[in-house]
């Protein structure tokens, strides 16, 4: 089966690149993960990959100027293993409007908050303080507003009383896990679909 060459950026654990990982072990899922590029050196998503025996490389963003010639740089590493689908999978930076309109239509995020609500980081934290009675996670396409862009696929879970960040943010974690790869099948699936 043919498959999408498939990106994924991460800044730690990784625990939503394992996900993918999993997914992508089937027979008939219709993307490959060829690259795993963390701009962390000890994130853990790393060990992850090579347990799997995916290739991955370290770019620190402290070693480039400008937010730009970083980009630039992860972009170099994606050309170089071909990969078409770019999937952010808790990468903690910001990505430069280059990157963003380079790979239009191709970079999907998940984020831990039903967008439009909480951009940004300590999404779980707000929500509870904000008093939300529930919660959950994104997947969308990347545009240049952060945490914009088309949504793809939301999942919700309840706030529970006695919730810490900590409680909500495993609950929704295992929501992430779901969609993420969920998503991903659709998106490739549609894409291989449409070059016949
Ligand atoms: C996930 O909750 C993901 O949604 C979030 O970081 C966590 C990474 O966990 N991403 C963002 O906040 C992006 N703005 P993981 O490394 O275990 O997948």
């Amino acid at each position: 089966m043919t498959k999408i060459p498939l990106a994924v950026l991460i800044s730690g654990n990784g625990s939503n690149l394992q996900a993918l990982i999993d997914a992508s072990a089937a027979a008939d899922f219709p993307a490959q993960i060829v690259l795993v590029i963390s701009n962390q050196p000890d994130a853990y998503g790393l060990t992850r990959a090579k347990e799997a025996g995916i290739p991955t490389a370290f770019i620190s963003h402290k070693d480039f100027i400008t937010r730009e010639a970083f980009d630039r740089a992860l972009s170099d590493m994606i050309e170089a293993y071909g990969g078409e689908i770019i999937c952010l999978a808790g990468f903690m930076r910001v990505l430069s409007e280059w990157f963003v309109k380079r790979y239009e239509g191709r970079l999907l995020n998940i984020h831990p908050s039903l967008l439009p609500k909480f951009k940004g980081v300590d999404t779980h934290a707000r929500a509870l303080e904000a008093g939300e009675t529930e919660a959950g996670c994104t997947v969308h396409w990347v545009a240049t507003e952060v945490d914009s862009g088309d949504i793809l696929a939301q999942a919700r879970v309840p706030v529970l009383a006695g919730d810490t960040a900590q409680t909500l943010a495993a609950r929704v974690l295992k929501e992430e896990h779901r969609i993420y790869p969920e998503v991903l099948k659709q998106v490739c699936a549609d894409r291989l679909a449409n070059r016949q």
